[in-house]
């Protein structure tokens, strides 16, 4: 199984949650550092305690002799302690990007028999992101601030994010969002009618863990039970039934059309146990964002 994880401009946290969810998968998980721009994790959670003679690139090449599945277990690293999930650390510099041959990485993660993935691909638009691991993952994750910057940012990219998809010849039916500190001040259903996106979860607002995932803090005695990690272990049990879902569909469905299931705009949530609920473009042009709350401007 393959799940990737995205940021909306102005959204922090992409690799910091990755890590987050991947520390509470319920079965194997691994997560790979494949934000084009460069990879932080060595140098983040990783805090430079190893060298980086791992990577991604050491990866590709290694696949090409033993295949993915043997190739990633060699390039995991671990240097952040119990807590730590094993991560493949990223590129070295952002360039090398544009050489790194994406569909057979993203296709060789898929099949790994032994791990889920959880791919950081790091913030859509900044740099090419890494089509192909969209494409071929089971579910992609939209990680999306509250305030309206945020949200302005990411209602423009989805329509480009589905748009991309489909040209490349994929579907874009597996695209949901979560909302990092919500509140600030829109919720949940207000931003998933803004982006016409499932909210699927929403992440709280606490630097002492993200600190943890981003810059390699000492996770401390309440780490277990921080906000952060509680709420990381829910998007994990979300994202799992959800990805599971979306393969028992495609598994059963690989030769008709998906179901035409009508927009579910404000939809906080898939329909548990329903079909696969495709969210189709949007036929009309986004408005702007709704206010209902008076603070925050004119
Ligand atoms: N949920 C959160 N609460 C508080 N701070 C966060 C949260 N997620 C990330 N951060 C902080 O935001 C900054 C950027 O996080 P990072 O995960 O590196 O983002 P990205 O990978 O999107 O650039 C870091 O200082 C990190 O500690
Ligand atoms: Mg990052």
């Amino acid at each position: 199984m393959l799940i990737s994880l995205i940021s909306a401009k102005g959204s922090p946290g992409v690799t910091t949650t990755t890590l987050a969810v991947a520390s509470r998968w319920s079965r194997p998980a691994v997560v790979v550092d494949a934000d084009p721009l460069s990879g932080d994790m060595l140098a983040g959670v990783g805090a430079g305690r190893i060298p980086a003679a791992a990577n991604l690139m050491e990866l590709m090449v290694a696949a090409r002799t033993v295949g993915m599945a043997d190739a990633l277990a060699d390039q995991l690293v671990r240097p952040g302690g119990e807590h730590c999930p094993p991560f493949v650390p990223g590129l070295g510099a952002p360039g090398q990007a544009a050489g790194l041959a994406w569909e057979k990485l993203a296709a060789g993660l898929t099949s790994v028999p032994w791990a889920d993935v959880l791919a950081d691909c790091g913030r859509y638009g900044t740099a090419p992101t890494p089509l192909p691991m969209l494409m071929h993952s089971e579910l992609v994750v939209l990680l999306v601030g509250s305030c309206l910057r945020s949200v302005r940012a990411a209602q423009r990219s989805v329509p480009v994010i589905r748009a991309e998809l489909t040209r490349a010849g994929g579907v874009a039916d597996h695209l949901v969002a979560v909302v990092v500190d919500p509140g600030q001040p829109y919720g949940q259903s207000e931003i998933a009618e803004a982006l016409e996106l499932p909210v699927i979860a929403w992440l709280p607002h606490d630097p002492p863990t993200a600190a943890v995932w981003s810059d390699g803090a000492d996770p401390g005695r309440g780490f277990a039970r921080s906000p952060l990690q509680r709420a990381a272990a829910h998007l994990a049990a979300q994202l799992m039934s959800l990805a599971t879902q979306r393969q028992a569909w495609l598994d059963g469905s690989r030769s008709r059309t998906p179901p035409d299931v009508p927009a579910q705009a404000g939809l906080v949530g898939l329909v548990p146990g329903g079909e696969w609920p495709v969210i189709p473009a949007p036929t009309t042009p986004a408005n702007g964002m709704r206010r209902s709350r008076s603070e925050g401007g004119s």
